[in-house]
């Protein structure tokens, strides 16, 4: 059994990483053929990406998916520690299985994902939960077919969970959950200790992939018809910082930029990473699509200093500008916290002022959420929670405003539109802008899902456009 340890976690130190090969056990190989599974993923798209390879892992051990967790035979919650409202959700699910459990003795219930990597839920589990069969950390994905079989043979309860992070594990299977669009992990883990966050705990040291491994699986990828990659990362801009002297995510970006795909995307950056270079590359290479999320988290001084975000709301603006000058066209979404431990009136009024400045594409509004271990948790807190929603609502009437402002000056444009699906409400079809818009279209052709087409802006809403498909490409 290995538990977590937060004073292990935050530990940094100049270790290098072993990048493995990822090999299936052939002794456990559709050793469960038939049996079904069920996975319910909080979070990130950094989780939505782990439950792709989790979910591959799972049919190569013979598991079958099934979209209702009472109809399965192992149940995996794969969990977030970002805000008290997943872990509470996570936690409420885990109610619900222990009653599924009493009338389903041999139901297999798994936990894994970033609470897994905290002590307190742990130690929870271990406690109230015995029913649980399996907590496996984010460090070790590549051992859940091993730890499951364990946990089915020998019948007790199974804790795996490294609290540092260990090797690189490349060529983990994968079941994507789109055909046209795919996230790509470029780099694991975050330094930043941003106050507020658990991530650096949970998620651990900053540590890329090698470029010739992300290279290999993009081509992969467009061999298979993918027509859009995601780069993923919690600070995608730090790239290539912890494994090269020269290169980094512009270079990466470029090299990516020069393959036959038509759309790349990457998410998230940190404002402290982002370098003139980079927005020098989104704007040369028409394939990078002109939509950048930058969290600002807080538009005070005071607060930004308490976050620990290292850069001030001065600084933000310029390359907030730098941006907005410099690629023809872009979107910049945002995160922003309210209600941060002693945020005053004034502190909030700066946030709400530079929202209006800013005038985002699209904005993530949360209140504070305290998190076990983090700086902040140990701030003292005179804010009310009833003021802290207020304060969001305000900051959501003014960001919501925006959104639609913003809509409103696309209607008449032609927009490239990535075409996913048919809606089922309107009959019409759906897909993402290059600046990431949700646009609901009707069309005069019968189109393929994955092409890409011009489509004419007739409405805005606020979340959302309506138009007409001009051409199929
Ligand atoms: N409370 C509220 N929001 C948080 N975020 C991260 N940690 C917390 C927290 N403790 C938000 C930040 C981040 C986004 C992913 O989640 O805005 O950018
Ligand atoms: Fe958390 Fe800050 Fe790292 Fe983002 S940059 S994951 S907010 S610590």
């Amino acid at each position: 059994m290995h538990l977590p340890d937060y004073k292990e976690a935050r530990t940094r130190d100049k270790r290098k990483y072993n990048r493995m090969n990822f090999l299936f056990d052939k002794d456990i190989l559709n050793k469960y053929c038939g049996k079904k599974y069920f996975i319910k993923t909080y979070g990130c798209q950094m989780n939505e990406h782990d439950s792709e390879n989790i979910g591959a892992l799972l049919e190569k051990l013979g598991f079958i998916s099934v979209d209702n967790y009472l109809d399965a035979d192992l149940v995996l919650l794969n969990t977030c520690s970002i805000r008290e409202n997943a872990h509470n959700k996570a936690f409420g699910m885990l109610g619900r299985l222990k009653h599924l459990k009493n009338e389903k003795k041999d139901l297999i219930i798994g936990i894994c994902g970033c609470m897994a990597q905290e002590a307190s839920v742990v130690s929870e589990i271990l406690q109230d939960y015995k029913f649980v069969n399996f907590v496996l950390g984010t460090h070790n994905i590549y051992q859940l077919p091993n730890i499951i079989d364990k946990a089915i043979q020998e019948n007790k309860q199974q804790i795996e969970v490294f609290s540092r992070e260990g090797d690189l594990y490349e060529n983990l299977p994968v079941i994507r959950s789109n055909s046209y669009k795919a996230y790509v992990n470029i780099i694991y883990g975050c330094d930043k200790f941003c106050t507020y966050c658990v991530v650096p705990y949970t998620r651990g040291r900053e540590r890329s992939r090698k470029r010739e491994d992300i290279l290999a699986e993009i081509d992969k990828l467009i061999l298979d018809g993918y027509k859009e990659v995601t780069l993923l990362g919690q600070n995608v801009n730090a790239y290539g910082k912890d494994l090269y002297d020269d290169y980094n995510l512009g270079n990466l970006l470029e090299d990516i930029a020069k393959k036959d795909i038509p759309r790349i995307r990457f998410m998230t950056s940190h404002p402290w990473d982002f370098t003139d270079e980079m927005i020098n590359v989104i704007a040369k290479y028409s394939n990078i699509m002109p939509s950048i999320h930058l969290p600002v988290q807080s538009g005070s001084d005071r607060i930004l200093r308490l976050m620990g975000r290292r850069y001030t709301r001065e600084s933000y603006l310029k390359l907030f500008y730098k941006i907005k000058d410099t690629i023809p066209g872009v979107a910049i979404s945002t995160d922003i916290i309210v209600g941060f431990p002693g945020e005053t009136e004034e502190d909030f009024l700066d946030t709400l002022r530079l929202a209006e400045e800013c005038q985002y594409d699209n904005a993530f509004t949360f209140i504070f959420s305290a998190r076990d271990g983090t700086p902040a948790s140990r701030i003292e807190d005179s804010v009310s929670i009833q003021e802290k929603e207020k304060r969001l609502y305000r900051l959501n009437d003014v960001v919501n405003h925006y959104f639609l402002e913003n809509n409103k000056k696309l209607v008449g444009k032609t927009l490239k539109v990535l075409v996913e699906g048919i809606s089922d409400k309107k009959n019409m079809y759906y897909g993402y802008s290059e600046t990431n818009k949700l646009v609901n279209f009707d069309s005069d052709m019968d189109l393929q899902l994955g092409d890409i087409v011009e489509v004419s802006v007739t409405s805005a809403k606020t979340w959302s456009l309506d138009g007409k498909c001009k051409s199929s490409n």
